[in-house]
């Protein structure tokens, strides 16, 4: 069976280095490993509409950030299928059939979907679109028979109902769509970085976030305001590790090397996090050395991301010519959806047949 990626981001802002850490480091490295007969990797507008109907704007204005930032990151058109959710209406009718498949009981448990309904005060007047959005990505995974779909952790209960719709299709219509797997960060830290304010969840509206497009000045002046331990007042004093965010983005970020290059004093983290915790290390220190880190990590991606700026007209047409690729993928998959559902009635000569014999036979 080959191997097939399928993942994507809703286009609601400039991509930080939560989404970094949590999936798209491991996008180009897994694009690059040759290991996957085709990837996809879509901006999904569509979803973003979901809760953002009365704002197309911000959803439009943000479509060629995410696509910089993926390019920056170094997703390869030549290698990767980028393209924009709402060009395939193949995607729009594939979750028009799945929603057949679904109770709203089982939408109501899904965690994701609970815990947005929430932050966004939509309890008494969820927006139909929004609230079946778990159908609708289901849809977008399975037009591509995705074996392989890397999210950020919050994204499993959604891979999880996909996995269920695809057993039920295929149960109730033949064997006709792929089960996929979800691919999480092995690094536990990476799955849920906090905001710089050490806030569990990194959010625009908070401004708390580090973005992959900031300028080194921007990523310098928050990472030495990050939050650390409040208690840590004197250098001398023991500092504590548990939920300060300087020490949770050391966790993400650092490598061994790192050490060598920027702070050549301790071997490896756990030295440095033992001397914090005893007293003796100033949070100034570790601040630099983690502003160090991210700048060697970021520093190529802003400049490749300087560069593609100047090519604006060339990546939207990077976009339609995905597009076009994705479509022709999603159309072959619908048009087995529709054979399988005895629903390709033109195609199918044998139905014409025997609905003319049990017709002449009546007379
Ligand atoms: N839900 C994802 C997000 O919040 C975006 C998304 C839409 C997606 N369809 C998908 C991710 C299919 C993976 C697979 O950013």
């Amino acid at each position: 069976m080959s191997k097939i990626i399928l993942t994507g981001d809703r286009p609601t802002g400039r991509l930080h280095v939560g989404h970094y850490v949590g999936s798209l480091r491991r996008r180009v490295e897994l694009q690059n490993s040759g290991e996957f007969d085709k990837i996809f990797i879509m901006v999904a507008d569509a979803q973003a509409l979901t809760d953002n109907a009365d704002n197309p704007e911000k959803v439009r204005q943000n479509i060629i950030e995410v696509a910089l930032d993926y390019l920056s990151c170094g997703l390869d058109p030549q290698k990767s299928t980028l393209f924009i959710q709402s060009q395939i209406p193949e995607l729009a009718e594939l979750a028009f059939y799945y929603m057949n498949l679904v109770t709203v009981s089982r939408l109501q448990r899904n965690p994701t979907v609970k815990a947005e309904i929430q932050m966004r005060n939509f309890e008494t007047s969820i927006p139909v679109g929004f609230f079946t959005y778990p159908i609708s990505q289901a849809a977008d995974i399975t037009a591509f028979k995705a074996t392989t779909v890397p999210v950020g952790e919050d994204q499993l209960p959604m891979i999880e109902q996909c996995r269920e719709i695809v057993r039920r299709f295929n149960f109730v219509y033949g064997d006709t769509l792929v089960e996929p797997e979800a691919l999480i960060p092995e690094n536990e830290v990476c799955c849920r970085l906090p905001g710089t304010d050490g806030k569990a969840k990194m959010s625009k509206s908070l401004g708390n976030c580090i973005y992959l497009s900031d300028s080194a000045d921007e990523v310098r002046t928050k990472v030495m305001s990050m939050f650390t331990d409040p208690n840590h007042l004197k250098v001398s004093d023991p500092g504590s590790l548990e939920g300060n965010a300087v020490f949770t983005y050391l966790d993400a970020f650092c490598k061994e090397e790192h050490f060598g290059r920027y702070l050549p004093d301790y071997a490896n983290l756990d030295e440095l996090k033992g001397h914090y915790q005893r007293g003796g290390l100033g949070d100034v220190k570790v601040k630099k050395f983690l502003n160090n880190i991210l700048q060697e990590e970021l520093e190529p991606i802003r400049n490749r991301r300087a560069q593609l700026e100047k090519q604006i007209p060339d990546i939207y047409e990077i976009l339609k010519k995905g597009s076009e690729v994705a479509r022709a993928e999603a159309a072959q998959t619908m048009s087995e959806v529709k054979a399988a559902m005895k629903i390709n009635y033109f195609d199918d000569e044998q139905l014409i047949r025997e609905q003319a014999e049990k017709f002449a036979g009546k007379n």
